[in-house]
């Protein structure tokens, strides 16, 4: 039976919608399918220590918030995957949305083709875990769309043999990361009122991810304590401790980009209440309580010419479906 004349009752789609764990809600028709990838900070990130197999151990508390990407996935006749995106650089058959419909064709030897129209607007390369959300967005929409017989547990295998952060994005919200980053634990949705409005400054570099873990030094691992009470914190529904706020890759990526430091500098100087690094970064975030003092940052740091996006924290149930 050829995938692409699967036409799904309406009721169906509602059910599986509904069902659906992230707000990557898949817009489903007869040959096309839009779903949203979004992005995540990093609130925690303890690292405690470097692996056999070259990871490191980590916990990290990791929240999606509602900067996304959009793709378009089309069936095709042609029995290839193909990726057509945005950003010119990342048009080809190794990003990480490519493999990962690739991976989901070779597991279940699927013969229908697949061309993948990505609209990029989370910065790349960027500790905001773009590539990941991407990857994720697609081993969930070809799961609904095709009505995939595959398991929770074949979907997180797929999705750590992608990559470390892809695992937290097959269900997003709130939740703490452990060993590589693929022992993901839901926690409860929570967000503190006075993180209500966040502000993502990209500054204008490029900071690789494995660079970052490769000169890390000991004396930056934590045993992953902040992680715990951030944890805590969030599942009693209380106000975080800023130095729990932590990041063990800040101290170590300020201290190697200027760039970063001087963002961060500038982010304080213009008003946020703290800053901190978002993963490997360079992404910064700040949080504020209040819409106006954010967009009054924002616009100061936009005048200096700072890349700045106006964000919030989302639940998995709040996604955006629109069927058609
Ligand atoms: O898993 P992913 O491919 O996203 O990781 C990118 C790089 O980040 C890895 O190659 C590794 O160098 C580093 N990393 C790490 N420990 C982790 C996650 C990532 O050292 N837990």
């Amino acid at each position: 039976m050829g995938y692409s004349s699967l036409k799904l009752d309406k009721f169906l789609i509602s059910m599986q919608n509904a069902r659906m764990g992230h707000a990557q809600q898949a817009q489903i028709s007869g040959s096309v399918c839009f779903v949203r990838a979004y992005a995540k900070i990093n609130l925690t990130l303890d690292i405690s220590g470097r692996r056999a197999d070259g990871y490191h151990e980590l916990a990290t508390v990791m929240q999606t918030v509602d900067l996304y990407d959009t793709l378009c996935l089309t069936a095709t006749d042609d029995a290839r995957v193909s990726l057509i995106c945005t950003r010119p650089e990342l048009s080809n058959t190794e990003n990480l949305a490519a493999r990962a419909a690739q991976l989901v064709r070779q597991r279940l030897a699927i013969r229908q083709g697949v061309e993948i129209e990505l609209y990029k607007r989370i910065p790349i390369a960027a500790g905001l875990g773009g590539g990941s959300s991407d990857a994720a967005a697609v081993l969930l929409a070809l799961q609904q769309w095709w009505q995939l017989p595959l398991s929770p547990f074949d979907l997180l295998d797929m999705a750590t043999a992608l990559g470390s952060d892809v695992p937290f994005f097959l269900t997003g919200g709130l939740a703490l990361c452990e060993g590589r980053g693929e022992r993901v634990t839901t926690l409860a949705p929570y967000w503190p009122p006075s993180m209500r409005w966040l502000l993502l400054l990209k500054p204008a570099i490029s900071v690789s991810t494995a660079a970052v873990f490769r000169n890390l030094p000991a004396t930056d691992y934590t045993d992953g304590t902040h992680s715990r009470a951030i944890s805590a914190a969030f599942q009693a529904r209380s106000t975080p401790r800023l130095e729990d706020l932590y990041n063990g890759l800040e101290r170590s990526v300020l201290e190697t980009y200027p760039e970063v430091a001087r963002a961060r500098d500038d982010l304080l100087d213009a008003g946020a209440p703290f800053v901190r690094l978002s993963g490997s970064g360079p992404t910064l975030f700040a949080a504020f309580s209040e819409l106006a003092c954010a967009g009054r940052v924002q616009e100061l740091m936009q005048a200096q010419g700072y890349e700045v996006h106006l964000s919030r924290a989302i639940h998995p149930d709040a996604g955006y479906v629109c069927l058609y």
